[in-house]
């Protein structure tokens, strides 16, 4: 089952979500009867900025709708931000005032649901769990903090939950992918289902550069700054070059989709940094791309392997043709066979549509006891992961490379499926690529290292996984 546009996103919402749209209207209970018709929802938010700004949009714009849907008026009471007296680009809501003061909101027991879309591991942190710990729901878009505590929220809800009557709420909907229900549907659409594979194209910033530097023949630096000035890059875009946005990601899909806690950084990871003009120039004559895509499977035993790495995707993926900024979930599981989902993975209103679905959801009185799914007791990680190779090796003429690398390769185990080599332009760029049969990534630095020292051998041997089983039949 593949969908892929947003008309099928919706039907999938449609048919596969848990009829939301047709649940009765019940009253959360911490909310205040205002009228006959409706009670109160109060929300709180810290951050007004871009996601922020789009959240308390669209709560005025589909009021009554969300008072149809829920039974429940929600009323943005109170902003918190840094600067109160920075212009804002959106209208307050009626009687909504704009604070700096973190108190505001934590402290006024009137407020029944908190939204932090303000960003950051600190104060984010303090702000959320105060809120949890005053018994107010919480809605976030913070994939950072979520990566880095989960296993300490998953605690701090467990024990705060284990003292009360009505469970306090945690969704992160817009955390991983912006726009697309891709927590949301691990939460409630896979739970008959077996999930194999994960992989995904969870970094727009590096989408949108990768497709720059492959389709238009853009440098890494002109596909950066591009990329910067349309607002696609973190503040530090280490974060998205170096994979580490995507790696966050990935390690609360593990979670969700396998029940393994995983230390970030034990997952391998690399960036795009590495690549050069001769990789695409490589991947096209193969007939596909380069995307960096973070994948997590389970290996043969039921364990799980994971990484974060530029790839080569044949043009027979579904990733092949995810382009600029989108991004792209793929999901391999035994019942459902294989699923994508396709979206809008940042921006304003594909972010801020995932905090709304959150809010009204919480309005309705919707349950999540494990906001991350039960943990898996036997499920372990790991580290060593296993695929087909890309090596490139640029090199200086001499005679024998080919016999040294076979050499080279046989002595650790990995077998070589083709060896491919491109026209020479310039010399200094001479460089053949090898496709390495399915070996663990631990054999491969291997083979790199010693390839490196090699006389041969013009500077750092590079690498990527070649994804899918059928990529040689699907090269032109
Ligand atoms: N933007 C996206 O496309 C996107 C996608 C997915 C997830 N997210 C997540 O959503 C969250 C918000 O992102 P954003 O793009 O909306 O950020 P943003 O545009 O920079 O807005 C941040 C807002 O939070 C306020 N703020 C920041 N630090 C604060 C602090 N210490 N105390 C009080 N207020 C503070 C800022 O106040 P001032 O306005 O006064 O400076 C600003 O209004 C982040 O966790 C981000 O990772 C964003």
């Amino acid at each position: 089952m593949k969908f892929v546009n947003n008309l099928a996103l919706g039907l999938f919402l449609a048919c596969a979500g848990p009829s939301a749209a047709f649940a009765p209207a019940t009253v959360a209970s911490s909310t205040k009867q205002t009228s006959a018709l409706f009670a109160d929802v109060s929300i709180g938010i810290f951050g007004g900025g871009t996601v922020g700004g789009g959240i308390v949009e669209i709560l005025e714009k589909k009021k009554e709708y969300f008072e149809k849907m829920t039974g429940n008026t929600l009323n943005v009471k109170k902003i918190c931000v840094r600067d109160a007296s920075k212009p804002r680009d959106f209208e307050l809501p009626e009687g909504c005032s704009v604070t700096t003061e973190y108190s505001d909101i934590l402290e006024d027991d009137s407020i029944d649901m908190v939204v932090e879309v303000m960003g950051g591991t600190t104060q984010a942190k303090d702000v959320v769990y105060d809120a949890l710990k005053s018994g107010k729901n919480v809605v976030t878009a913070n994939k950072a903090l979520i990566a880095a505590y989960m296993p300490e929220i998953e605690k701090l809800l467990a024990d705060i939950n284990g003292k009360r009557e009505t469970a306090v709420e945690f969704r992160y909907e817009a955390a991983v992918c912006g726009g697309i229900p891709i927590i949301r549907s691990l939460q409630s659409d896979f739970v008959g289902d077996d999930v194999q594979t994960v992989s995904g194209i969870i970094n727009g910033c590096t989408n949108f550069m990768l497709t720059a530097m492959d389709r238009d023949g853009k440098s890494y630096d002109e596909a950066l700054s591009e990329a910067s000035a349309l607002g696609y890059a973190e503040e530090d875009p280490t974060l998205d070059v170096g994979g580490f946005d995507a790696r966050s990601k990935l390690k609360i899909l593990m979670r969700l989709a396998y029940g393994v806690d995983v230390e970030e950084d034990d997952i391998p990871c690399s960036g795009i940094t590495e690549l050069t003009k001769l990789d695409f120039e490589y991947a096209k004559m193969m007939g596909g791309s380069i995307k960096l895509v973070g994948v997590a499977s389970q290996v043969d035993n039921g364990d799980v392997s994971a990484f974060v790495s530029p790839c080569y995707v044949s043009a027979d993926d579904s990733l092949f043709a995810v382009n600029g900024a989108t991004n792209a979930v793929e999901l391999v599981s035994k019942n459902l066979v294989c699923t994508t989902l396709i979206g809008e993975g940042a921006g304003r209103y594909p972010t801020a549509n995932s905090c709304i679905n959150d809010i009204v959801a919480l309005a309705k009185g919707d349950k999540t006891p494990l906001p991350f799914n039960p943990a898996s007791e036997d499920t372990k990680y790991e580290g060593d992961y296993s695929s087909d190779f890309y090596i490139r090796l640029k090199y200086k003429d001499c005679l024998g490379i080919t016999r040294q690398c076979g050499e080279t390769c046989e002595k650790y185990g990995v077998s070589i499926h083709s060896i491919l080599q491109n026209p020479i332009k310039r010399k200094a760029d001479a460089a053949f690529v090898l496709i390495t049969e399915k070996v663990p990534v631990s054999k491969i630095k291997q083979v790199c290292a010693e390839m490196e020292s090699l006389e041969w051998c013009n500077g750092p041997a590079f690498y990527m996984p070649v994804l899918g089983e059928n990529w040689a039949t699907a090269m032109v």
